[in-house]
């Protein structure tokens, strides 16, 4: 069986660490959580995000949850007065937006140095350059999973990773991050051709493709490191990953369950990106 990859140790780990670096600011680290609208799926992330930030002891603007008729001027308005609030060090708009919105729009009026979701042109263009710096804004999720990555002991220099799934918030950064560490990525998606022939090679599985169990545990190559992204609902009401979990963790290495995996880390990394975010306003 697989050594199961609990994400919520992990990121209490990482949450434990970063308290001491908040003691050490000159004031609270300063998050602003903007949700549009009701999706539901977000009301429960966003509810997430803002109880952890408070946890930590953050400042969090008022009234950052908007309507959904909220046209895209004043959404604009809104994070242009956040960029220049000294008290916010960290911006993010819950995705996705209503459909009215431009949601490129909206990431690019984020001041790069204030976007912890890693999501402004300039923080992915400087990831994908290969840019090392501190404080280097990285999206949660795959900065999340990295840590899992690490957590699994799996040496990724050299080792074949396959990436499932394209998305600007997971697989593509991912494959970034992935080929910094030296690992030969394979990046596939909804049009590969024969997905399990790229699987049957692979050291390292992150799945990030939103559907439920799609990955079969038969596909994944024995001692393979899975880390699985997806957070889906079967039509039993319950949740479950990309990956079939139960046949899997037969086959891997290590594996890491949804819920409790990627998930808790994503939380853990926005803080963190904060914490970071309000260090270097504060050194300057
Ligand atoms: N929607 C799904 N994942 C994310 C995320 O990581 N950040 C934001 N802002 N919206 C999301």
């Amino acid at each position: 069986m697989a050594q199961i990859v609990d994400g919520r140790v992990v990121a209490r780990e990482s949450l434990m660490a970063l308290k001491s670096r908040i003691s050490r600011l000159k004031r609270p680290p300063g998050l602003a959580v903007i949700k549009v609208g009701e999706d539901p799926a977000s009301a429960i992330y966003v509810r997430r995000k803002t109880r952890r930030a408070e946890r930590l002891g953050f400042y969090q603007p008022d009234d950052l949850h908007l309507p959904e008729d909220t046209t895209q001027a004043v959404l604009l308005e809104r994070i242009a007065a956040l960029n220049l609030d000294p008290k916010v060090d960290g911006i993010l708009v819950q995705l996705p937006l209503p459909a009215h919105i431009d949601e490129r729009a909206v990431l690019a009026a984020v001041s790069p140095d204030k976007d912890v979701d890693g999501f402004h042109a300039v923080n992915v263009g400087r990831l994908a350059q290969g840019r090392r710096s501190d404080d280097l804004m990285i999206a949660c999720t795959p900065k999340g999973a990295m840590r899992l990555l690490a957590e699994s002991g799996v040496n990724l220099s050299g080792a074949e990773a396959v990436v499932i799934g394209r998305s600007n918030i997971v697989g593509r950064p991912m494959a970034w991050l992935l080929e910094q560490q030296n690992a030969t990525v394979t990046l596939c998606h909804s049009r590969t051709v024969n997905l399990q022939s790229h699987l049957k090679r692979a050291d390292v599985v992150v799945a990030a493709v939103g559907r439920a169990e799609m990955i079969k545990g038969a596909w994944i190559r024995p001692g393979a490191v899975v880390i699985d992204v997806g957070i889906n609902r079967r039509e039993d009401g319950t949740i479950c990953g990309d990956v079939e979990f139960d046949t899997a963790v037969k086959r891997a290495l290590a594996i890491t369950p949804v819920p409790g995996g990627v998930g808790p880390m994503t939380i853990a990394m926005l803080m963190e990106n904060t914490v970071i975010a309000a260090e270097a306003h504060q050194r300057q």
